[in-house]
């Protein structure tokens, strides 16, 4: 007990040799703690699971998704949701996830809480995405799909068409490929009325 208090004592007396180790000890423990809870964090606000937590109206997102030949393949590679959405760079990732605060604020109003009010929004929600893509220049495709190495003579000729105007015209992934996961008759049937 003695040796405990006199320990606890040297820790306020900054000009003690013992304290000042002490207080770096604490310092650096507080520190691992903090990257360690600030990674698990990123990490599972990065999952699928936590993502279609609220994704999960009936026919919507995550329904569209588990359709989409991004998650059922014959090569078994499956982006999920985190892999198209989150950028990985550090800036931009933080950003991200400070905007999806906003998410939580717009589910807590019951936003998104049935299907019926999914339609109401994804109008607007597909726009906003599309937008990021295209001012990105569709970065998360292409950290699977690496432009410098696809061999275009691989690919059907119509896609090598396309890819090869690409180039001239200034035009990104996103232009081209949407509706690509998340497209359904009943989104359609939205997107079509709001294009009118
Ligand atoms: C707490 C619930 C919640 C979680 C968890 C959540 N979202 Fe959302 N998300 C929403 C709501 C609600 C909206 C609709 C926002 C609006 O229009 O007001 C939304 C909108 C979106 C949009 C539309 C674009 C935009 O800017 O509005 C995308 C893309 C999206 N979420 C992706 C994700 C991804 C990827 C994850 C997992 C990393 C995720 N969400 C996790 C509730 C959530
Ligand atoms: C995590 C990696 C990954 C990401 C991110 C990704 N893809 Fe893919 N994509 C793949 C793989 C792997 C395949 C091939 C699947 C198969 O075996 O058919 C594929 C297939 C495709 C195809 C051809 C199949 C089809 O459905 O027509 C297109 C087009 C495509 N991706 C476009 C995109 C676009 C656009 C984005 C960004 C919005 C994107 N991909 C993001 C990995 C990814
Ligand atoms: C100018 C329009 C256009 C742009 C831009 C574009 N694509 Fe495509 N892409 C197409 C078309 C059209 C096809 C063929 C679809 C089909 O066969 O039905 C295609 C096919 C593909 C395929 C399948 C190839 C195959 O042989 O099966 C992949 C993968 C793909 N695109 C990925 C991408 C990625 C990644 C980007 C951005 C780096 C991109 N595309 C940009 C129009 C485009
Ligand atoms: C292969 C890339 C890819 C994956 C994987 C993916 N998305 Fe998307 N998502 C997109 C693109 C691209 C858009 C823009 C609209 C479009 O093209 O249909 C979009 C649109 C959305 C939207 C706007 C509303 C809508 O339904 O279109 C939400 C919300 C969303 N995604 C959430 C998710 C969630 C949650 C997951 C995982 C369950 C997921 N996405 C998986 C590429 C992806």
């Amino acid at each position: 007990m003695d040796a405990l208090k006199r320990w606890l004592k040297g820790l306020f007396r900054p000009s003690a040799k013992w304290s000042i180790a002490a207080l770096v000890a604490l310092g650096v423990s507080i520190g691992v703690v903090g990257v360690v809870t600030f990674e698990v964090g990123m990490a599972y606000t990065n999952t699928e699971e936590f993502c279609t937590g609220c994704h999960l109206q009936p026919g919507a997102t995550a329904e569209t998704y588990h359709l989409s030949s991004h998650y059922n393949n014959r090569t078994g590679v499956r982006p999920i949701c985190s892999d198209c959405h989150v950028p990985h760079e550090f800036g931009p990732k933080m950003w991200r996830k400070i905007i999806a605060a906003k998410e939580v604020w717009s589910h807590l109003m019951g936003n998104l809480e049935t299907t019926e009010k999914y339609l109401q929004r994804v109008v607007h929600m597909r726009e906003r995405e599309i937008n990021r893509l295209k001012a990105n220049d569709s970065q998360e495709c292409r950290n699977c799909h690496e432009v410098e190495r696809w061999i275009l003579a691989l690919q059907t000729e119509k896609a090598q068409q396309f890819h090869q105007s690409m180039k001239n015209n200034n035009k990104t992934c996103i232009d081209c490929h949407q509706g690509m996961v998340h497209m359904s008759d009943m989104v359609a049937e939205v997107v079509n009325a709001a294009e009118q």
